[in-house]
């Protein structure tokens, strides 16, 4: 299997930005489920080293968004693209690839139980990558000490708190380096200190290993963390501190409703949102 190509986001030395080709797109996405329409005409493009944060009530099409994404479903109109290449009407052995370059952390966490930690992490490396058990190993113990949790390797998933078992998800869907991650509810259950470690690990693993993400959630609270703080390397340290105006706007924000985009902007437009619908989420 190819190893999945890391997208970076692109540098002038001016600093100025030049224009970026999406790493991810949805161009005009329906799809129904038993004649019950689930989405509507989405659009949307995630470029590289931003974040896209995917809201809406439960129902909304949220997951099936995900899906779409890796490919577990097509759609019945419209087209997907992941990395400049149409995914919608590949065959499975391409999609096998393309997937490659897609770790997904799964709603609340979804580890195997019978796993020890470092096995859920090595999962795709050893069974679908077949990298030799030194450098599983290695990739292991290094994606652990990215997320804190490099003590917990011979852990069992019951063994671990609410917050490090969703530390591990992310660590797993790390450790195959992939260029974009999708977090289907990554904090939904845990509580708002808990669910901060959590957001760090996100806004870390965007900013200081390049990678893209997409967010689902209907906790607005940690979107709005992630989607407003960066990391940044200090000496041997990394710190997680708020972002400039310039850093935030790279976080785009939209709302489903009933399989419809009803709002698309960044973190300060929703705030200033007057739609009654978006109200309602935001109080
Ligand atoms: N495989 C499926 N078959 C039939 N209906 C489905 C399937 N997957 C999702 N749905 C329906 O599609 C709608 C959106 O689901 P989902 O994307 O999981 O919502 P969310 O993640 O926003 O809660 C829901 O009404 C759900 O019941
Ligand atoms: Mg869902």
């Amino acid at each position: 299997m190819p190893q999945a190509s890391h997208v970076s986001v692109s540098e002038t030395p001016s600093g100025a930005t030049a224009p970026q080709a999406p790493v991810l797109a949805l161009e005009h996405v329906s799809l129904a489920f038993d004649g019950k329409q689930v989405l509507r005409d989405v659009s949307f493009a995630l470029l590289p080293g931003h974040t896209k944060v995917v809201l809406g009530a439960s129902g909304s099409g949220k997951s099936t968004i995900l899906k779409l994404v890796l490919g577990l479903l097509r759609p019945d109109a419209g087209r997907i693209f992941v990395n400049g290449e149409r995914t919608d009407t590949m065959g499975e052995h391409d999609l096998m690839r393309v997937r490659g370059d897609l770790g997904m952390v799964f709603q609340e966490g979804a580890l195997f139980d019978s796993l020890s930690v470092a096995e859920n992490v090595g999962y795709r490396l050893d069974t679908e990558m077949r990298l030799p058990a030194s450098e599983v190993r290695e990739r292991v113990d290094e994606v652990l000490g990215f997320v804190g949790l490099r003590d917990f390797l011979d852990r069992m998933p019951s063994e671990l708190s609410g917050g490090q078992r969703r530390r591990v998800a992310i660590a797993r869907a790390m450790a195959t380096k992939p260029g974009i991650l999708l977090y289907d509810e990554a904090t939904t259950g845990l509580d708002p200190i808990t669910a901060i470690t959590v957001d760090r690990e996100m806004v870390k693993l965007r900013d200081l290993e390049q990678v893209s993400s997409v967010i689902v959630t209907h906790q607005l609270r940690d979107a709005f963390y992630v989607a407003t703080h960066e990391a940044v390397r200090d000496g041997a340290e990394v710190r997680v501190v708020p972002a400039d105006a310039a850093k935030a706007d790279e976080a785009e924000f939209i709302m489903l409703r009933e399989g419809v985009i009803a709002f698309e902007g960044n973190a300060a437009e929703l705030r200033a949102a007057t739609d009654p619908y978006i109200r309602t989420f935001l109080s």
